[in-house]
Parts: structure tokens; C-alpha cells; sequence
């Protein structure tokens, strides 16, 4: 990664850890993670808990240890694409943004193949970010299929292409863009280097050509089977700038190693 742009280690707890486990959590990592984040204003580390555990832990982490110039981020995993209104079951943008959730996670794979999210709502759920001021993750990646059919890059530009077509390109709300093969997430095997790097290089040309300059210099993340072991080769690519870590953030003693490794790096 360029020590340019901000690193972000970004993890999803997906559907684990109850709000008794991800207060323990957010206790042990604000502290393990303390140094660094003192240190390095341009790490950041996030975690995505149940939406259930938000509030608490927003609440919490003011009362943890780290310097309040760069606390633990809180991301929420999934957001409304409406603004408010009668929409049984959603949670929307500005009401996360009240209780200081950072961020939103908006694309993840599994969000696409289980509750058939397509690219035209995803680029709603953008925009009611964009508006309410809500931090925007933005995930794309090919299934393995599309990627022996060679289609990957073709995939990837459309879905970051469509997922920001109602982003302001004017608007101010952090806007970071993570790739995440769908064959690489939750099954050890992690994309290369080379494989990784060819796509972010591709993700960020395109970035910036729908959002000049600004667009450029994003931060994208990569997504997929990331372990401590692994961290330290795939953020040495020149346009890696951290990662959305799912099963190696569950422990905060493997997701801080994580972050560790990244600190060494932009600190070298
Ligand atoms: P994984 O998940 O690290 O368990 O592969 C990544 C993700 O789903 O974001």
C-alpha cells in the first residue's frame, strides 16, 4: 500500500458474537490496539458487529483506552435503502448514524446471494449513505465461475460502477471500496498477491475515472480468507490498503495481529 492513503483493518462478525462477546471484544482489542492506533493516525480498525451490539458498543468504546483522535471504528453490516418509512425489519442510515455507528458494510457477497441483493438497490443503500453522512464499504468480487470464464474484471467494474451511480461525487462521507472474491471468503483459500493486486489496480483506475482524483486516492480493501499470516505479503501490493477481515476477526488476538502486521509495514 502507499503510505499516502489510510489503512483500514475493517472486521465482519457476521452473524457471531452476541452483545456480551463483542463488548469483551471491543475491550481487548481497544487496548491491544492502543499503541498503534496512537501511533499511526493513517491505521484505522473496525469492527462489524450484530447491529444489536452497536449501540453498546459505541457507548463502550468511549470509556475504553486509545486515543480519542482514532478510537475503534463501528461499521454495521447492512443498512436500509430507504431513508425511513413504513419498512418492517430495516434499520436505516441516519438512525445508525445517531447512536455513532462510522461506517456501513453495503454489497457483501452474502448479502448479494442470500437476500438477492442487486446492483439498483445497493446503489440505493449508497445513496441514503452518501445523504445521512454514513461511512460507505463498498464490496464487489467474481464467483469462482466468472473467474474461469475470465469475466472477473468485467464483473467487478459493473458492480462498482452500478453500486456508485447515486454517489455524489461531490459528497464528503468516506467512501472505501473492499474487493472480496466470493471463492476466497470463508474458505482458507486466499487470492494471490498478483491476483489481488491486478484487481485493485483495475478497481482504483475506474475509481478514478467516476470520481477524478478524489476516487483515485480511496482506500480499497481485500477481502478473503485474511489471516496474520497472509497480511503481510497481500499489503505490500502497491494498491492493497488493508483488509475486510470475516473469521480471523472473531478473535481479537488473531484480528490485532492483523492490524500488526499492517502497522509494520506503513511504519517501515
Ligand atoms: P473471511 O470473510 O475472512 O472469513 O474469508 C471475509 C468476508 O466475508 O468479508
Amino acid at each position: 500500500m502507499s503510505a499516502a492513503r489510510d489503512c483500514w483493518i475493517l472486521g465482519n462478525f457476521k452473524q457471531n458474537l452476541g452483545c456480551a462477546a463483542v463488548a469483551e471484544h471491543l475491550q481487548a482489542l481497544s487496548a491491544a490496539s492502543q499503541e498503534l492506533r496512537q501511533r499511526l493516525e493513517n491505521l484505522h480498525i473496525g469492527i462489524a458487529p450484530t447491529s444489536l451490539a452497536l449501540d453498546r458498543a459505541a457507548a463502550r468504546r468511549s470509556q475504553c483506552e486509545g486515543s480519542p483522535k482514532n478510537p475503534v471504528r463501528l461499521l454495521a453490516q447492512n443498512v436500509a435503502a430507504q431513508e425511513e418509512g413504513a419498512f418492517t425489519g430495516e434499520i436505516g442510515a441516519g438512525m445508525l448514524r445517531e447512536i455513532g455507528c462510522d461506517l456501513a458494510i453495503i454489497g457483501h457477497s452474502e448479502r448479494r446471494k442470500y437476500y438477492g441483493e442487486q446492483d439498483a438497490l445497493l446503489a440505493q443503500k449508497v445513496a441514503v449513505c452518501a445523504k445521512a453522512q454514513l461511512g460507505v464499504v463498498l464490496c464487489v468480487g467474481e464467483s469462482l465461475q466468472e473467474r474461469d470464464e475470465g469475466r472477473h474484471a468485467q464483473v467487478v467494474i459493473q458492480q462498482l460502477t452500478a453500486g456508485l451511480a447515486q454517489f455524489p461525487s461531490e459528497s464528503s462521507t468516506p467512501l472505501l471500496v473492499a474487493y472480496e472474491p466470493v471463492w476466497a471468503i470463508g474458505t482458507g483459500r486466499s487470492a494471490s498477491v498478483q491476483q489481488a493486486q491486478e484487481m485493485h489496480a483495475l478497481i482504483r483506475e475506474e475509481l478514478g475515472r467516476l470520481q477524478g482524483e478524489r476516487g483515485h486516492g480511496r482506500s480499497i480493501l481485500y477481502g478473503g480468507s485474511v489471516k496474520a499470516g497472509n497480511a503481510a505479503q497481500l499489503v505490500r501490493a502497491a494498491d492493497i490498503d488493508g483488509f475486510l477481515v470475516g473469521g480471523a476477526s472473531l478473535d481479537p488476538t488473531s484480528f490485532h495481529a492483523i492490524a500488526q502486521v499492517a502497522s509494520e509495514h506503513l511504519s517501515s
